[in-house]
């Protein structure tokens, strides 16, 4: 399969690529607004990769063609760009049958922590549902993994993710992706509708490591 990860010189994309590059052999492809920024985080990756053992081509491309190219592509962007992104795909027919896995999570804060901020569509997942083509399958996924634990190939990640589609055959094609990372157990949470539950659990665990000590980048493990 051929990923896409669109904002992947960002923090989770960064996490996400490591890991799918890490422990899958899916084609990894780096999505910016900006090819050449894409291209220098692809040569950073592919050298982190390189330090650790791991020989590994990690392809580039501005948002758009990465998009048009891929079977799954992760929307690896800041929750108030996401409808933008989705307007600019749109306009430029770049969004098609492909999967379109979402880790959006909107969240407001203050002087006691991060609070669950959703959208009026009930969560993130369902707005990106609801303004993507009818041919394009929306998954959620990835919501609670900490970015930094992603890409510290030392971290031992023991923790879940939790997958929400209406779709039940995409939903289980991300399963069985998240479940080739190598810590992470991709469970599923039912249809989009569930997503506003799953991704409010984020800021409870971004609370968690602000208040605990030894909690930094904290996951959830379900048993
Ligand atoms: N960070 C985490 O630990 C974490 C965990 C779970 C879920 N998430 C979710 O994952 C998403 C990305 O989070 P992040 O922390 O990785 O974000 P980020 O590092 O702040 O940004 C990711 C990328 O988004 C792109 N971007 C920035 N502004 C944009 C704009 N106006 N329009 C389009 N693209 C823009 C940038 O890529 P280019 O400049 O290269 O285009 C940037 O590198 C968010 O929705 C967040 O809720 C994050």
């Amino acid at each position: 399969m051929r990923i896409a990860i669109l904002g992947g010189t960002g923090n989770i994309g960064e996490g996400l690529a490591l890991r799918f590059a890490a422990d899958t052999s899916h084609s990894i492809v780096i999505g910016s607004r900006e090819e050449s920024k894409a291209a220098d985080s692809a040569d950073s990756y592919e050298s982190r990769l390189a330090n650790h053992g791991i020989e590994r081509a990690i392809e580039h491309a501005d948002n758009t063609t990465a998009t048009v190219d891929a079977d799954i592509v992760v929307l690896a962007i800041p929750p108030h760009h996401v409808g933008d992104t989705i307007k600019t795909l749109g306009e430029q027919e770049a969004l098609a049958d492909q999967i379109l896995i979402t880790p959006a999570v909107g969240m407001r804060g203050d002087g006691a922590g991060l609070h669950y901020d959703p959208p009026s569509t009930g969560s993130m997942t369902e707005l990106v549902a609801k303004r993507v083509p009818d041919s394009t399958t929306v998954v959620g996924a990835f919501h609670n993994l900490a970015a930094d634990r992603l890409a510290d190939f030392d971290a031992d990640l023991g923790v879940d993710t939790l997958v929400m589609a209406n779709d039940e055959e995409a939903r289980q094609q991300v399963i069985d992706l998240g479940n080739e990372l190598t810590g992470i157990r991709a469970l599923s949470a039912g249809s989009l509708v569930n997503a506003a539950e799953v991704e409010s659990v984020t800021p409870l665990v971004i609370n968690i490591a602000r208040y605990n000590d030894d909690m930094h980048d904290v996951g959830v493990k379900f048993s």
